[in-house]
């Protein structure tokens, strides 16, 4: 635990500059708990190690003792549990193999593809490796789901985690390990038929209330074009030509950098955001204050969904990322916990499980100010 300090001799210009961030972290002082023993559970290292959890070596993946600890702390009320970021499946996943309903929903169709694969029951056959140059051929021959599933493992392990392909196909041993993990895991049969469905976390293919908690991980607000990670077996998994899906790839990086859509919300948004907004166009960043501003617009029809699925009383987790762009200090976890206030949650508690980087910044009389990666933990007010 550490405590948070409080610094003096601030120069009222910059005070200025940064009061609404500055008003924010006082709102919530007395709610942000620092405790690095969840850092090892907001990332996915976890993960790797762990049966069913392992296919997908996946840069933004949560832990699976994450979500153990939503089952046995969070305080559900009755319903399914839904994860609207499902991403690699960790909630989904872990909730089958514990037994509880839930649903997650993924924009990416081939991470709720290889999500939902967990459930199959029946294992690869044992496989005879076609030549290198062959084994795209090879997976669109494939009819067999528990066979295609080993295929995307075997490919997604030969990206690094920043997207980089480390060979141009899977060399046969990635494959013949992916055909004994996959078989190892299938042989472990789940307790429910979870689903994973591609769909919008701001519009959530769930009827209103049918929910008893969520737990989630939005991506993180970053100019890292995460589409990297997964167009390979995108592109696999669509049968699309690699050629084609480099140049999705580029479409993506551009769309996030260059011409975001524009936001018509932006009057709802929190003061801080404004404030983060001003510093960015005045420095002359308009497309970094473009992909802040869609962000949070983005963030907030999320929130007023998750509210619209959720019982009264349910938990919600949100597991969030701060960032620093361009000099400009975002408390993205503080931004969500306000926005999340104004629709209607309350919040329970804010979980501080790491510093994204180092720093000795001074945010008006607060110091040693740098992004944070926390658990906002939210509920929805009871009814009376
Ligand atoms: C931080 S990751 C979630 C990781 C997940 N907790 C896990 O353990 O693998 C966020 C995911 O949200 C997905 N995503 C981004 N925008 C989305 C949207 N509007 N609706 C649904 N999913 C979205 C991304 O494709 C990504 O897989």
């Amino acid at each position: 635990m550490q405590e948070r300090k409080w610094g003096k001799n601030v120069r009222i210009d910059q005070r200025r500059r940064v009061a609404a961030r500055e008003a924010l972290e006082h709102e919530f002082d007395e709610l942000v708990l620092i405790d690095d023993a969840w850092e090892t559970l907001v990332t996915g290292e976890g993960a790797r190690a762990e049966p069913l959890h392992r296919w997908l070596p996946y840069r933004q993946q949560f832990s699976p003792e994450l979500v153990r600890k939503f089952f046995a702390d969070a305080g559900l009320v009755p319903g399914i549990v839904v994860d609207p970021f499902s991403g690699s499946g960790t909630t989904v996943i872990e909730a089958a193999r514990l037994g509880q309903a839930a649903v997650g929903t993924e924009a990416l169709p081939v991470l709720g593809w290889l999500a939902n694969a967990r459930g199959l029951r029946e294992a690869p056959e044992p496989v005879t490796p076609p030549e290198p140059e062959n084994w795209r051929s090879w997976w669109v021959s494939q009819s067999h789901p528990a066979q295609k599933a080993m295929i995307l493992c075997a490919a997604a392990r030969t990206v690094t985690g920043e997207g980089k392909r480390k060979v141009a196909a899977p060399p046969w041993e990635l494959i013949r390990d992916a055909h004994i993990m996959v078989a190892e895991d299938l042989a472990r049969p789940l307790k429910r038929p979870n689903r994973v469905v591609t769909g919008d976390a701001r519009r959530m293919p769930l009827a209103d209330r049918i929910a008893g908690g969520m737990v989630t991980s939005p991506p993180y607000l970053s100019r890292y074009d995460y589409t990297r990670v997964t167009s390979f077996i995108e592109a696999l998994h669509r049968n699309t030509p690699l050629e084609e899906s480099r140049k999705v790839q580029v479409t993506a990086a551009v769309k996030q950098g260059i011409k975001p859509p524009k936001a018509t919300d932006t009057h709802l948004l929190p003061e801080a955001v404004h404030e983060i907004l001003r510093g960015l166009e005045g420095a002359g960043h308009r497309a970094d204050a473009a992909i802040v501003r869609n962000y949070f617009s983005d963030m907030r029809k999320v929130l007023v969904e998750s509210l619209r699925v959720l019982r009264p009383g349910a938990p919600a987790w949100f597991v969030i990322g701060g960032a620093d762009i361009e000099h400009e200090y975002i408390p993205s976890d503080l931004i969500c916990a306000a926005m999340g206030r104004d629709v209607g949650f309350t919040v329970d508690g804010i979980i501080e499980a790491r510093r994204l980087r180092l720093g000795q910044r001074q945010l008006g009389f607060l110091t040693g100010i740098s992004p944070r990666e926390s658990i906002v933990r939210f509920r929805v007010p009871d009814e009376d």
